[in-house]
């Protein structure tokens, strides 16, 4: 298959397979059969190319931070592209006033919340600009009003987007939505054709042995 629209949304229940397709999009995991090709570029062979590309937001976001303050954090992405350093200063301080945060500057991640090193995750990604912004549960540990601001940001934003969610309310109005079922696509459509069956399917799981249903 092959994807283009804009705004991409792929839901589907715990253990899907929705964060293991993320981990071959970004060449963390190659896949068993077939080749994911992103603008041409095979993730799993070249994966500096691919991490060009594409800008991810995994799931867990102690498994992204390297750096011990909200400064040196943010700045990596932008000192790997070769940022001047005045300009990731600017960029820096830009996005932190953009979301209310510039008192985050200077602290220590270790102090930040789950949903505040979710956030810190998700400004790394965006200061970077990549082609292709996938994003793995952003909205998950965030409180209302941040979700608000990061989904009226998302709307904004020029680039392409697979975005994997559990809140089928947030794509309702998505290009795009790939409902994937024990590792494989269910449903591949607009959100009109997939999500009511979508919603009908979970309704019957959660009413009924839905542990005995595949994943
Ligand atoms: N490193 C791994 N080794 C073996 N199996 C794994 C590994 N990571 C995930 N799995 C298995 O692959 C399946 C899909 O996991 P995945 O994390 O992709 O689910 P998910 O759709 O992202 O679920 P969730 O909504 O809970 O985040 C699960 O059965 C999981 O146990
Ligand atoms: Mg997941």
């Amino acid at each position: 298959m092959t994807a283009q629209e804009q705004r991409i949304a792929i839901i589907g229940r715990n253990g899907a397979g929705k964060s293991s397709l993320i981990q071959m999009i970004t060449g963390l995991t190659p896949p068993s059969a077939g080749r994911i090709l992103l603008d041409g570029i095979d993730p799993s062979t070249d994966r500096r190319a691919a991490l060009s590309l594409v800008g991810v937001l995994f799931q867990n976001p102690d498994h992204q931070i390297i750096f011990p303050t909200v400064e040196e954090e943010l700045g990596f992405g932008l000192r790997q592209q070769g940022g001047a350093p005045d300009d990731i200063k600017a960029a820096i301080d830009n996005i932190l006033s953009q979301f209310g945060l510039c008192d985050w500057l200077k602290r220590p991640i270790a102090q930040l919340s789950h949903g505040q090193k979710q956030l810190l995750c998700l400004l790394s990604v965006l200061l970077m600009k990549p082609k292709l912004l996938v994003l793995d549960e952003p909205f998950s540990g965030l409180d209302m009003a941040m979700r608000l601001r990061l989904q009226a940001i998302l709307a904004q934003l020029p680039q392409m987007i697979i975005h994997i969610t559990h809140d089928t309310d947030s794509i309702s109005h998505y290009d795009r939505v790939l409902w994937l079922r024990g590792g494989r696509i269910k449903m591949d459509g607009n959100p009109q054709q997939v999500l009511p069956t979508f919603h009908a399917a979970m309704q019957t799981e959660a009413s009924d042995a839905f542990l005995d249903q595949p994943a």
